[in-house]
């Protein structure tokens, strides 16, 4: 059964979560990366057995790691995952955080690819570092002759470079491809920048694309990866993740203070490793039924909608679309909030090149994304 058909709209505002919570009901949500899925059964048995025992306290072991490792080299194709070489911490944007903290310094410029992810600006800012855009190509993809002009601009205030790349692409769904990564690391070579690579959406890749780890490229040792369960199994409600770094980057990760892995919760642990080791199949179901969507979406697109322009994700359950010839302005979510009742991502938080885009996140029956088409055309209508 298709984990992505199962639930109603009364079932899902049932949920406590921002995505039902920040909206009144009447407004459909899809603003935020939450899926409207049931749950793998290894993780909802796994979690309620913890609750069961009342094994609610502090997390211990190398479980989650392990079992990363053993995704990673079935998925992937890569042995690549160790332990020695990672840490535990509570959620992908704190790994990220901590591990900009450990190569750079305050003042310090960290490259971003806008559009992208938008708290890759806020956290940058929290801790004291400063965003500086080298914007994807006009096909979604990266530029490397702007981020190589972006690193050599970075190299001249003289404080340690770092580059947050996010592979696959939040909001475009762009796999980057091994020669674009290979690129990467020799442009970072080159200018000594350290490569951080937020890899959270990496397990849910569509047919027939493939991800690359970056750390499983030559050249990359001095780089870190952050990774989690917590979007492909849906389970950012159980904090946990994990920093990789490569081999020339063990003793910067040394340096990463003790209390940092205090952050992950136990249960967070226990999903995740249960849904890395034995949530393949669900996972599987969950990638043809996105796979679906998508199709689905550009169907529904093309037919209420035809002005909306969707570069069709290789990867993620996001979409983004290019609304700028409907004429609603930079920030075409408001207009369709407003008119249509239905909660989009807001382009321009994105960064530079979100301007008169919105990003829908498909990860929904097929219903309801006619639904959030529907209401997107009646704003217009
Ligand atoms: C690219 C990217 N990084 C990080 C996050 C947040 O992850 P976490 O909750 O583990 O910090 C998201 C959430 O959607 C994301 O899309």
């Amino acid at each position: 059964m298709n984990p992505l058909e199962m639930l109603s709209l009364d079932d899902l505002h049932a949920r406590t979560s921002v995505k039902w919570r920040l909206h009144p009901p009447d407004v459909l949500p899809a603003f935020v990366a939450e899926m409207d899925v049931v749950l793998a059964e290894p993780v909802v048995r796994a979690l309620s057995d913890a609750l069961r025992r009342g094994d609610t306290g502090y997390p211990s072991g190398t479980g989650y790691v392990e079992a990363l490792a053993a995704f990673a080299s079935t998925r992937w194709g890569w042995d690549g995952v160790s332990v020695e070489r990672s840490a535990m911490v509570a959620d992908v944007m704190t790994g990220v955080s901590e591990v900009l903290q450990l190569v750079t310094e305050p003042g310090s410029p960290v490259v971003v690819n806008p559009p992208v992810y938008p708290p890759f600006f806020g956290f940058v800012s929290k801790i004291g570092r400063r965003p500086v855009d080298a914007p994807l190509g006009a096909d979604g993809r990266l530029d490397l002759e702007a981020l190589g002009e972006a690193f050599a601009r970075a190299a001249t205030t003289g404080l340690p470079v770092a580059y947050l790349l996010c592979n696959p692409q939040n909001p475009t769904g762009t796999a980057h491809r091994p020669d674009e990564l290979a690129s990467v690391a020799r442009l970072a070579h080159e200018h000594g920048v350290r490569v951080v690579v937020d890899e959270i959406h990496a397990p849910i890749v569509l047919d027939g694309v493939r991800f690359t780890p970056y750390l499983s490229l030559e050249g990359t040792d001095d780089a870190f990866a952050v990774m989690s369960a917590s979007k492909a199994w849906n389970l950012a409600g159980a904090k946990a993740g994990a920093v990789l770094a490569g081999s020339g980057a063990v003793d910067d990760l040394g340096r990463m203070p003790e209390v940092v892995a205090h952050g992950p919760s136990h249960l967070g642990v226990i999903g995740h490793t249960a849904a890395l080791r034995d949530g393949g199949e669900w996972l599987d179901e969950v990638l043809a039924a996105l796979s679906a969507n998508r199709s689905h979406l550009a169907d529904e697109l093309a037919q209420r909608l035809p002005g909306v322009r969707l570069r069709e994700p290789e990867a993620t359950y996001l979409a983004w679309l290019d609304c700028r010839a409907l004429g609603l302005g930079d920030d075409p979510a408001e207009t369709f909030l407003e008119r249509g009742r239905v909660a989009l991502g807001s382009g321009p938080t994105f960064g530079t090149g979100g301007a008169g885009h919105v990003r829908v996140t498909a990860a929904t029956s097929k219903p309801i994304l006619s639904e959030i088409v529907e209401r997107m055309a009646a704003s217009v209508g």
